[in-house]
C-alpha cells in the first residue's frame, strides 16, 4: 500500500489525531528542514512522525553520531516507522517528551521538528507541551513546526527570541512553517 493511501486510511479512522489527509509534500519537508545547520545538531526530536516523510530526510541529514528520537502514537504508523528506521529511537506519545528525555538521559535538544496537529489538542495539553518543548531546547535550539493557520503565532512570538514564518503553497492543504530560535 502506498504511503499516501496508508495515511489517508489512518486519517479516516482518527481525523483529529492524524490532523491531515495526506503526508507532507516534498516542498513542505524542504521548508521545514532547509534552515537547520545539521553539523550543530547533536540531539533532535521529531514529534508526529506519520509515515516518515520528514523522518527519512532528518535521518539522512543528521550527523552520524547525533541522537534522533521520533514520536508517533498511532500504533500502525509507529510499527511501520520502527521497521523502516532501525537507527532512530522510536517513542510513542509526544506529550511525554520531558519524561522520555529523562529516561534517555538527554539533558537538552538542539532541534525539535513538529508535525503534530497541535490545534486539535485541548488547550491545557497544548500549552503544557509547548512549554515542555521550549524548556527542553538547549540555548540557541530550534523549534520547527508546520501549522495550517497562524493561530499559534502570538504564543511563539512571545516565547522565542527569533521567529521566521514561511508559507508553503505546494502542500495539501497549504501550510505555514514556523522556525523559532530559543
Ligand atoms: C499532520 S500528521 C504529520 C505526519 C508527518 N510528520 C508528515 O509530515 O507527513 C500528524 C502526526 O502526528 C501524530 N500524532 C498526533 N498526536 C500525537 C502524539 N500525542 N504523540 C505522537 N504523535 C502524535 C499523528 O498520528 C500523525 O501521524
Amino acid at each position: 500500500m502506498s504511503q499516501t493511501l496508508r495515511f489517508l486510511r489512518r486519517f479516516i479512522s482518527a481525523p483529529q489525531a492524524i490532523g491531515s489527509i495526506v503526508p507532507s509534500s516534498p516542498a513542505l519537508v524542504d521548508a521545514m528542514l532547509e534552515k537547520i545547520v545539521w553539523s550543530r545538531v547533536n540531539t533532535v526530536a521529531e514529534l508526529g512522525g506519520g509515515t516518515g516523510v520528514i523522518t527519512a530526510q532528518i535521518n539522512g541529514l543528521r550527523s552520524q553520531d547525533s541522537r534522533f528520537l521520533c514520536f508517533e502514537n498511532d500504533s500502525d504508523m509507529h510499527l511501520d516507522l520502527q521497521q523502516k528506521f532501525s537507527d532512530v529511537i522510536l517513542e510513542e506519545d509526544a506529550i511525554q517528551l520531558k519524561h522520555t528525555l529523562e529516561r534517555h538521559r538527554i539533558p537538552g535538544l538542539d532541534c525539535v521538528v513538529s508535525g503534530l496537529p497541535l490545534l486539535n489538542f485541548s488547550s491545557t495539553v497544548r500549552r503544557r507541551l509547548l512549554s515542555d518543548i521550549h524548556e527542553s531546547l538547549n540555548p540557541g535550539g530550534l523549534f520547527v513546526a508546520f501549522q495550517y493557520t497562524r493561530q499559534l503565532q502570538a504564543f511563539l512570538l512571545s516565547t522565542y527570541d527569533q521567529i521566521e514564518r514561511h508559507y508553503v503553497w505546494a502542500n495539501v492543504p497549504p501550510a505555514f512553517v514556523f522556525l523559532c530560535r530559543k
